[in-house]
C-alpha cells in the first residue's frame, strides 16, 4: 500500500457519519445543540437554542422541517475525529427527510424521551434506520424530568432492541449530562467509512438547493473516490452535466474545502442551473474529458465508459398525498404568487404546483404537500416572506374515478372536489388507503379504537410493548388520516398516543361532492369530497360553523349544503338591522315607516347584486376541519 493510501485509511478511520433519530419534541436538536458545544463547533456566544433550525419558523414553532448536515471536530484520547452529523425532522410529513439522510450514515442515534418512553416515530425512524444497515446507538434523555421512567423506557428498549440495558446511555440534553459519553459511543460503535478514494467518484445527493450565486448546490455523501473544483461531472439519473465550481463541508454553513474523498458528507456546487436535473437519490460520476476542443464529443465517450459504473441505490421520490389549491386574494397578486411557489420549489423538492382557474375564485395554483403540516407551512411562508394574501381551498387527496362511459374503464386522477364530475356520470370512485399504527398506553385502548372506527378504520391487530403500552395496527382511509387524526389522537388519548402512517393502495369507496352555496353562490373553495353516508353531518357540520364564521351583512345570508342539486342542510345569517330611524324623536310613523321602506328597498338591490364577501380568515377557519 502506497504511504498516501495508508495516510488516507487512516484519516478515513477518523470519520463518523450519523443521525439522530426519534420521535417529535424527544430532544434531538436539543441533543445536536450540546454536540455542537462540547465539540466548540459554534462558538458559546453564538449558540441559540435549536442552533441547526435555521428557519424562522422551525425555531418559533420547534420543530424541524429541514435536514441539516453539520461537520465537528473532536478530540478523544489525542485523537482528531471528524464527526458528520445530519439533522432530521421528526413529524412525519417529513419523513423522507429522514430516509434520505439515512442513507448517507453509518450510524444512528435512537434517541427516546424518558418521560414520553417509545412512540410511533421512534418505531418507523428506528425501522428506516433499519432497513439502511446502520449501527443503532439507543439514548434515553430527558432524565432531569421528575416524571421521567428511566426504569421502564429502558426495558422496553431492550425488548425492541435485543441489546443489553447497560448499552443505553440515560442522558439529558437540555443540561448536557451525559452528553460527552454519546460522542464517545458514537466513535467506538460507528464504524468509519471505507477509504475507496482510487475508486471512480459515486457521490450520493441527498438534498440540494438553488443558489442564485453558485447555481445548483448538492449535498452529498461521497462514497468512492475524488471530487474537486473544476472536475466536470455527470448526474446518472437526470443525464444532467455540470463543471464543479466548488466543494466544500458543512459547519454548519457553507465552507470551502479543496476536495471531498470518499466517506466525507458535503456539499458540491455543481454548476447546474436548473434543480430539476439535480434531484436526491441521484449519483454523482465524474467525466475525465479536458476542458478545449471535442469535449462534448470526449464527455459522451465518457458517459459511455461509465456505464459499468453501478448508480447507487436512490430513494423513492416523495409524493405529495395531499392537494389544496391556493388563489390570489387579489388578482394582481397572480404573478406574485408565482414567483413565491416556484422560489418556494426550489428549496422543497417534495413540494408540486401547477397553474389552475376556476370560475369563481380566478386564476390560482394547484399544490402538493407531503400531509397537512407540510401545507401549513408552506402557506404561513408564502404570507410571511412573500406578503401575499390568498384564498386556500379545502385540502383533498387524490381521488380516483372510473366514467360511466369509459369504454376501457380507465381510472382518472381528481386533485380536487371541485373537478369531480357530476354523480351520473361516475360508475366508481376509489381512494388511497393506509396502515396506521397507533401507540398508546393501554388504558386508552378503548377510546382509541372507537375513534378509529369512526374514521372507517379496519382493525388489523394489537401488540403489546410491555404491560402498559401497546402498538395497535389499523388499515383507514387516508383522507381520514391527514386531516385531523394526529390532533384527535392526542386529545382522546390525553396526549399519550402517537402515530404513523404507510400508504397501501388504492380501494373503492361510496364517495361524495358536498358543495357549499353562501347567499346562493357555490363556494368552490368549500367542497369537498365525502363519505355519502356521513355528508349530512359533515354539510351540516359546515353550514353551522360558516354561520358563526361569516360575518352578518344587511341582508339575509342563507348558508346550503348540497349534494348535486339536493340541499341537505341550511343555516341562515340574520342581517343586523341599520337603525335608520334612530334620528326620528317622537311619534312621526308615516316618516318611520318610508325610511323603513328605503332600507328594504335598498337591501333588495343589494342582494340582487349577488356575492357575500368571505374573508380569508374563513377559508382558513373551515380548513382547519
Ligand atoms: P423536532 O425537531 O420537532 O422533531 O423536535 P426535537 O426532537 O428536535 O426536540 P427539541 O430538541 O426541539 O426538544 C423538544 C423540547 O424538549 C424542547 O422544549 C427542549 O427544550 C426540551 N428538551 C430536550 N431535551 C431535554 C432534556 O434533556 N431535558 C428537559 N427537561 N427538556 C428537554
Amino acid at each position: 500500500m502506497s504511504v498516501y493510501k495508508t495516510y488516507m485509511t487512516e484519516v478515513k478511520n477518523n470519520i463518523r457519519n450519523f443521525s439522530i433519530v426519534a420521535h417529535i419534541d424527544h430532544g434531538k436538536s436539543t441533543l445536536a445543540d450540546r454536540l455542537l458545544e462540547i465539540t466548540g463547533t459554534v462558538d458559546k456566544r453564538k449558540m441559540s437554542e435549536q442552533y441547526l433550525d435555521s428557519m424562522d419558523l422551525e425555531k418559533e414553532r420547534g420543530i424541524t422541517i429541514k435536514l441539516q448536515p453539520v461537520r465537528m471536530n473532536y478530540s478523544l484520547n489525542g485523537t482528531e475525529y471528524i464527526l458528520d452529523l445530519i439533522d432530521t425532522p421528526g413529524h412525519v410529513d417529513f419523513n423522507y427527510e429522514v430516509s434520505r439522510s439515512l442513507a448517507a450514515v453509518e450510524g444512528a442515534i435512537l434517541l427516546v424521551d424518558a418521560t414520553q418512553g417509545i412512540q410511533a416515530q421512534t418505531l418507523s425512524n428506528l425501522y428506516l434506520a433499519m432497513e439502511q444497515d446502520l449501527v443503532i446507538i439507543p439514548v434515553i434523555n430527558k432524565v432531569d424530568l421528575p416524571t421521567a421512567n428511566v426504569e421502564q423506557v429502558e426495558k422496553d428498549i431492550v425488548k425492541l432492541l435485543g441489546c443489553e440495558s447497560d448499552s443505553i446511555l440515560k442522558i439529558s440534553a437540555k443540561s448536557g449530562m451525559g452528553v460527552d459519553k454519546v460522542l464517545e459511543t458514537v466513535i467506538r460503535e460507528i464504524p468509519s467509512p471505507k477509504n475507496n478514494d482510487d475508486k471512480p467518484l459515486r457521490a450520493l445527493i441527498f438534498d440540494s438547493y438553488y443558489d442564485t450565486f453558485k447555481g445548483v448546490i448538492a449535498y452529498v455523501k461521497i462514497v468512492d473516490g475524488v471530487v474537486r473544483a473544476e472536475d466536470s461531472v455527470y448526474l446518472m439519473a437526470s443525464g444532467a452535466k455540470g463543471d464543479v465550481l466548488e466543494t466544500g463541508i458543512f459547519i454548519p454553513e457553507l465552507k470551502k474545502k479543496d476536495n471531498l474523498t470518499s466517506g466525507e458528507i458535503g456539499w458540491i456546487a455543481t454548476g447546474l442551473k436548473a434543480i430539476e436535473k439535480c434531484r436526491a437519490g441521484d449519483t454523482i460520476t465524474s467525466l475525465k474529458a479536458e476542458s478545449g476542443k471535442h469535449k462534448e464529443e470526449k464527455e459522451d465517450q465518457d458517459i459511455q465508459n461509465n456505464q459499468t459504473i453501478e448508480p447507487l441505490p436512490g430513494y423513492h421520490e416523495p409524493k405529495p398525498v395531499v392537494y389544496a389549491s391556493f388563489y390570489p386574494a387579489e388578482g394582481d397578486d397572480y404573478f406574485y404568487l408565482r414567483e413565491a411557489l416556484s422560489k418556494l420549489k426550489l428549496t422543497d423538492a417534495a413540494f408540486t404546483f401547477e397553474p389552475e382557474s376556476s370560475s369563481v375564485l380566478g386564476k390560482g395554483f394547484r399544490c402538493g404537500f407531503l400531509g397537512l403540516l407540510h401545507l401549513e407551512i408552506m402557506a404561513e411562508r408564502i404570507k410571511r416572506e412573500y406578503n401575499i394574501n390568498f384564498i386556500l381551498t379545502a385540502p383533498s387527496v387524490i381521488y380516483k374515478i372510473k366514467r360511466r362511459n369509459s369504454e376501457k374503464g380507465e381510472l382518472e386522477e381528481i386533485f380536487s372536489a371541485s373537478h369531480l364530475p357530476l354523480p351520473e356520470v361516475i360508475a366508481e370512485m376509489h381512494e388511497p388507503w393506509a396502515k396506521v399504527d397507533v401507540i398508546t398506553p393501554a388504558d386508552y385502548i378503548g377510546k382509541v379504537m372507537t375513534l378509529m372506527e369512526s374514521i372507517r378504520g379496519i382493525y388489523i391487530k394489537t401488540d403489546y410493548i410491555n404491560d402498559a403500552h401497546v402498538i395497535i395496527q389499523y388499515e383507514a382511509p387516508l383522507a381520514n388520516i391527514i386531516t385531523d387524526l394526529h390532533d384527535n389522537l392526542k386529545s382522546v388519548s390525553s396526549g399519550f398516543a402517537s402515530m404513523s402512517y404507510d400508504i397501501i393502495g388504492w380501494r373503492r369507496g361510496d364517495l361524495v361532492r358536498l358543495d357549499i352555496l353562501v347567499g346562493g353562490d357555490k363556494v368552490e373553495a368549500f367542497s369537498r369530497i365525502v363519505v355519502e353516508k356521513s355528508a349530512m353531518e359533515i354539510g351540516r357540520a359546515m353550514a353551522a360553523k360558516l354561520k358563526e364564521a361569516i360575518p352578518r351583512s344587511q341582508f339575509v345570508i342563507p348558508i346550503q349544503a348540497a349534494i348535486g342539486g339536493k340541499i341537505i342542510a341550511r343555516e341562515t345569517i340574520s342581517p343586523y338591522r341599520k337603525d335608520v330611524t334612530k334620528k326620528l324623536y317622537g311619534g312621526d310613523v308615516t316618516r318611520k315607516n318610508k325610511l323603513l321602506e328605503k332600507q328594504k328597498k335598498g337591501k333588495k338591490k343589494m342582494k340582487a347584486m349577488g356575492r357575500v364577501e368571505i374573508p380569508q380568515s374563513v377559508f382558513i377557519e373551515i380548513m382547519k376541519k
